[in-house]
């Protein structure tokens, strides 16, 4: 592939590289010498619209590892304040020759519409409400770590679906790799298609419905009743940024109902794992006590998203694609 703008980009045996790609990069990480020739004369630019820790630090140090040349463009204090379109920010990044340009930007398909004026590679580090696939990459390559497989698995995710990119890459590459998606949480932060398709309760929101609903995916709008059977729960950050508060419940309800608490925790199988893509907000939809317990892999998320875009890239800039 050229680009990586969506999870639908990724076929099984696609993905499945990428992931055995990222668990020899993994192996570097523990040398001596950390770093691998392989993008040698690449450069990479980092093209941020929107805040970022994880996300923006480890393409940072994936890159690095990979000795390419990085570029860290943040909108904040470029010409983008003083009006200059993305178009002309995204040529003049290519005028400096760019091989690659992982984007982050608050609208839904801006990666998309960069890849059309770029000669390099496009890498979407998260669009709006719309996908962040190199986020789902990372949480299947956790499972795998984790629970030895993907295929069969059973992941709820949990939340504030609506507005979530991080869920909507996961559906689509969970279900391209053979494990079951239920979707949970309040009627009004379920997209409204997903809902229907699942045969649920339609919700109606001033957000209105989320693009790209796949078949293979439930929806269930009662937490306890999904924890005992699953082996994987993600819980979703509530997005208040993104919401009117007319459809929020406050967020004391909205702990009670759907916040992943110590005794929640406990319903769940033995070998299950709690997973949050952070940031995360401490009390609201995950407590302390379960976000610093043994089977949180949230640090261990971030950890394996170094080797997961060190693979992207590599596969991207370095493989025998282009
Ligand atoms: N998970 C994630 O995308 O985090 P950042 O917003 O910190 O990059």
């Amino acid at each position: 592939i050229r680009h990586l703008l969506s999870g639908a980009d990724l076929d099984a045996d696609t993905a499945t590289q990428i992931l055995d790609t990222a668990a020899e990069m993994a192996t570097v990480a523990g040398r001596e010498v950390k770093k691998l020739p392989a993008l040698r004369g690449r450069t990479v630019v980092n093209l941020f619209y929107e805040d970022s820790t994880r996300t923006r630090i480890s393409f940072e140090a994936a890159a690095k590892r990979l000795s390419a040349d990085v570029i860290n463009f943040s909108a904040k204090g470029s010409s983008v304040t003083k009006g200059e379109s993305l178009k002309d920010t995204a040529l003049t990044l290519q005028a400096m020759g760019a091989d690659a340009v992982v984007v982050r930007h608050p609208a839904s398909g801006a990666p998309h519409r960069l890849a059309n004026w770029v000669d390099g590679s496009v890498v979407n580090a998260g669009d709006g409400t719309h996908e962040h696939p190199t986020q789902a990459l990372l949480d299947a390559y956790t499972m795998r770590a984790r629970l030895g497989r993907l295929a069969g698995l059973h992941v709820a995710i949990v939340g504030d679906v609506l507005h979530s990119r991080v869920a909507r890459s996961n559906v689509l590459l969970l279900s391209t790799l053979g494990a079951k998606v239920t979707l949970v949480g309040p009627p009004t932060l379920i997209p409204v298609d997903w809902a229907a398709r699942a045969g649920a309760a339609p919700a109606v929101t001033d957000a209105g419905p989320a693009a790209g609903s796949h078949p293979g995916t439930d929806v269930c709008y009662d937490l306890d009743a999904v924890l005992p059977g699953v082996d994987v729960v993600m819980m979703l950050r509530v997005q208040r940024e993104r919401m009117n508060d007319s459809y929020f419940p406050s967020a004391r309800e909205y702990a009670r109902r759907y916040g992943l608490d110590g005794p929640r925790m406990r319903r769940l199988p033995e070998h299950a794992i709690v997973m949050h893509p952070g940031p995360m907000n401490r009390g609201m939809e995950i407590t302390p006590e379960v976000a610093d317990s043994p089977r949180s892999t949230i640090v261990e998320q971030v950890a394996n998203g170094v080797s997961v875009r060190m693979a992207v890239l590599y596969l991207l800039l370095g493989g025998n694609n282009r």
